[in-house]
């Protein structure tokens, strides 16, 4: 009854070629943890590869400018020879700021996916918690397996979290930190010009990234990624509905009245929008489960989402500000 999404259609004769190629890059990148991890103790896990990303710039909601810059930088990677007849070298790197959730992840993978790059997504929280000072040298080594595929997105996620202020009393943290982003702006000053690599970096604190990062050279773009505001909010909430109702192969949601929505939903990222149809589908699930069919998803179920998800945000602010403590 579900027919496939365009997603899920029949896989090209190349797909298993595809997961054979994702797979031993995966497995070089493990066996540099499992080396590592010997020196450092346990690291699996950290490094997710991605072959065929999926996520495209048609999946992003608002945000017109970054896409447009994020995107400029694909003939860097497909073609960085028009560079050189132009007499100067690709950009290298980006760095996306903003606040959590408005899709910073999704424009560096619907970068990969656009030239059909390896995406390559290091969590440097994960990795500066486990490695400490040190992640220096695994991301070298993740560098030289990544040169040799080819066409390649670095991306380095949670990119703050180099300031190993989260590990360190704050004195030693600069030291150690300036010599971690050091050898990390080695290793990308290292890279040739015309490589076909890119790295995007991401982080919601420009105020923990080290200014040598976004040197001439390395992470030289800057690159806003905002809230959305109204209209955006109703893109990106039209996209998750049809996104849901492709998955489900039928209709989920009745015709929703966006005057009453978009007042409360002021200030939401695309992350939390993405999380109240979320919320309203699985209530449906549950009703379900019940033996309850209680029809499609209303906007009242969602300002009911809406409002409760705000409640849970301001309980949870008020815990981090230690009213509750
Ligand atoms: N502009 C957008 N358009 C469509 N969906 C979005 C958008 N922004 C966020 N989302 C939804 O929120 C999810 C999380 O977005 P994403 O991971 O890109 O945020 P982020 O900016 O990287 O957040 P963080 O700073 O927390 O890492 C996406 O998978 C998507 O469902
Ligand atoms: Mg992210």
């Amino acid at each position: 009854m579900a027919p496939d999404g365009p997603a899920g259609a029949g896989a090209p004769a190349e797909g298993g070629d595809l997961e054979t190629q994702q797979w031993a890059i995966q497995r070089r990148i493990d066996d540099v943890f499992a080396k590592l991890g010997e020196k450092f103790g346990d690291l699996s896990g950290r490094v997710v590869v991605r072959i065929k990303p999926e996520t495209t710039f048609a999946q992003i909601g608002g945000l017109r400018e970054a896409k447009s810059i994020v995107r400029s930088f694909a003939t860097a990677l497909t073609d960085p020879e028009l560079y050189r007849k132009w007499g100067i070298t690709p950009p290298k790197g980006v760095l996306l700021y903003g606040p959590p959730g408005t899709g910073k992840s999704l424009l560096a993978r619907a970068l990969a996916t656009e030239t059909g790059s390896v995406f390559y997504h290091l969590k440097l929280m994960n990795l500066t918690s486990k490695f400490g000072p040190n992640t220096g040298e695994l991301l070298q080594e993740i560098l030289a397996v990544a040169k040799e595929q080819g066409k390649g997105v670095l991306f380095l996620d949670e990119a703050n979290a180099l300031s190993l202020e989260h590990l360190l009393p704050p004195a030693q943290a600069r030291e150690a930190s300036a010599r971690l982003v050091a050898a990390l702006c080695e290793k990308l000053d290292g890279l040739d010009d015309f490589s076909r690599m890119i790295a995007v970096g991401s982080t919601s604190r420009t105020d923990s990234v080290d200014s040598s990062l976004v040197a001439p050279g390395r992470l030289d773009r800057l690159v806003e990624v905002t809230l959305p505001d109204g209209p955006d909010q109703q893109e990106i909430l039209e996209m998750a509905r049809k996104r849901a109702e492709a998955a489900a192969g039928r209709t989920l949601f009745a015709g929703l009245d966006y005057r009453s929505m978009l007042p409360p939903m002021g200030g939401m990222s695309g992350a939390e929008i993405s999380e109240i149809i979320r919320r309203a589908l699985e209530q449906k699930v549950h009703a379900a489960g019940q033996g309850q069919d209680n029809g499609l998803v209303t906007t009242q179920d969602l300002l009911q989402q809406i409002d409760r998800y705000r409640r849970t945000r301001e309980m949870v602010e008020k815990i981090r500000y230690g009213q509750y403590l």
